[in-house]
């Protein structure tokens, strides 16, 4: 018998070395090669050989887009971040850390789609433990099959025979090809994985959901390799303290990336969130120091969420400065910006930061809140309950103008605030807004000043 070849892989990145190296020359990171069996069937890479005839150049207009239809699913927060609907042959990486909820998600769109043939494939759970989930998520689609396996040539086979219209695969890292010998979870083993089926998917036109874990550091797990393979790949996050869960998209080749689905996680499956902004603020009769409402937009949806600040005497030598769902090393700079343009002795205080409800927040829009949030911690004055903030602080204390500005301040006003904080250079040409007051400032300055008095 011929001597099986075998290759060096890098975990992280997927590249294959002839020999062990301590340290990873193209992504860098170190002790990360293992020995793996190279594929016997060809030399030739998976992917190379979808395209059984060969192509020619053709004339773009002559190119027709039929393809790539789009069919909208049953989940509208999905649909959102997907840029309208799955499209044929889509292939869509859905990744997430353990017990966000990946497969409660995937199972009830499988569930919800209904007249659509589903196969969701499952090399994690029993076929019992996924029936009982279903029966807490509430639908039963009888067009749902349900396939236990992870030898991908299996799943191929009855993908072939049940012809369904969106195959579901819970989770990646668990299927193994019999085509090389890795392990399953292994660089090797995902990559082939995931040609075997993405050929199917596009051969068919058959959208193609593939779950992945992530690692520690919030990487998918396994190759980077894996990433740029599919059409699609979404992240699935929250704090699993709160019951928010965020979509979001890291890559589209369909649509736009800057989309977030909001769900919340409930006792029946996880619910789609119509109205963000509502559930994110809290709703206190009393009303205390430190706390602010900016409106952010994530993606296309304005959203408000509530900026907590403590700032209290450091009791040890050097002050501490924690930000919960906020840039720490953003959160230091406003703090130096504060100290120098104000003269607030911010540097002999801790500065507690918190962005209520779990949610990570990276519209810079949020400063302008923080920094109010702070002013009113530190100074123990709260800032009035019906008063949000949009807009950006830069390091010479100027107030900058953000984004869709219109937008954001219809939102609040849809909210019931009655006066929102925005940059002197947002307001020209500003339509009218009857219910809100929209006030201009261009200094830290003047909005300490009209805060505070
Ligand atoms: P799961 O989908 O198994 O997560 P993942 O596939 O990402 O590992 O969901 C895990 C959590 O969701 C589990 O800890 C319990 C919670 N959950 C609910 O709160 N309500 C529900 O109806 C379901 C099905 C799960
Ligand atoms: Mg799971």
């Amino acid at each position: 018998m011929a001597k099986q070849k075998t290759a060096w892989f890098c975990q992280e990145c997927g590249v294959q070395s002839p020999k062990w190296v301590g340290k990873c020359n193209s992504c860098g990171s170190w002790n990360s090669y293992v020995e793996e069996l190279v594929p016997v069937s060809s030399g030739k890479s998976a992917t190379a050989t979808f395209h059984s005839e060969k192509p020619t150049p053709k004339i773009i207009s002559d190119i027709t887009t039929e393809r790539e239809t789009r069919r909208p699913v049953s989940d509208d927060e999905l649909n959102r971040v997907l840029g309208g609907g799955m499209v044929r042959g889509s292939v869509i990486l859905v990744g997430g850390e353990p017990g966000i909820g990946k497969s409660t998600l995937l199972l009830q769109l499988a569930l919800r789609t209904g007249g659509l043939k589903t196969l969701y494939v499952s090399g994690e759970e029993s076929e019992q433990q996924i029936r009982m989930r279903a029966e807490r998520t509430g639908n039963i689609n009888h067009e749902c099959y349900i396939l236990t396996e992870t030898n991908t040539s299996n799943i191929l086979h009855y993908c072939q025979k049940i012809e369904p219209q969106l195959i579901i695969i819970d989770s990646i890292q668990t299927l193994q090809s019999e085509s090389i010998e890795s392990v399953a979870g292994s660089v090797g083993q995902i990559r082939q994985c995931t040609a075997e089926l993405q050929r199917f998917a596009k051969s068919t036109g058959t959208p193609l959901v593939l779950i992945g874990h992530i690692t520690k550091d919030g990487q998918i797990a396994g190759p980077k390799v894996l990433e740029h393979m599919v059409d699609v790949v979404l992240l699935f996050e929250g704090d699993r303290n709160y019951g928010f869960r965020l979509l979001r998209g890291l890559k589209n080749r369909f649509g736009s990336t800057s989309e977030l689905g909001i769900y919340e996680m409930t006792s029946g499956g996880l619910a789609e969130v119509k109205n963000p902004s509502a559930m994110l603020l809290s709703h206190h009769e009393e009303h205390y120091s430190g706390n602010a409402v900016a409106v952010t937009l994530e993606g296309a949806r304005p959203l408000l969420i509530e900026v907590q600040s403590l700032v209290s005497s450091a009791v040890y030598g050097t002050p501490q400065r924690s930000g919960t769902g906020f840039d720490l090393r953003r959160l230091n700079m406003l703090l130096a910006v504060l100290e120098k343009r104000c003269g607030f002795r911010l540097g002999t205080r801790d500065v507690f930061l918190n962005i209520t409800g779990g949610i990570r927040i990276e519209d810079p829009a949020t400063d302008l809140a923080v920094v109010s949030a702070i002013l009113s911690s530190n100074e123990d004055v709260s800032i009035p309950k019906d008063c949000c903030f949009t807009a950006e602080v830069g390091l010479t204390g100027e107030i900058r103008p953000v984004t869709r500005i219109e937008e954001r301040i219809r939102e609040a006003e849809k909210l019931g605030f009655a006066k929102v904080f925005v940059s002197k250079y947002n307001i020209k040409g500003l339509r009218k807004f009857p219910d809100i007051k929209v006030t201009p400032v261009a200094r830290i300055e003047e909005l300490v000043k009209k805060l505070f008095g």
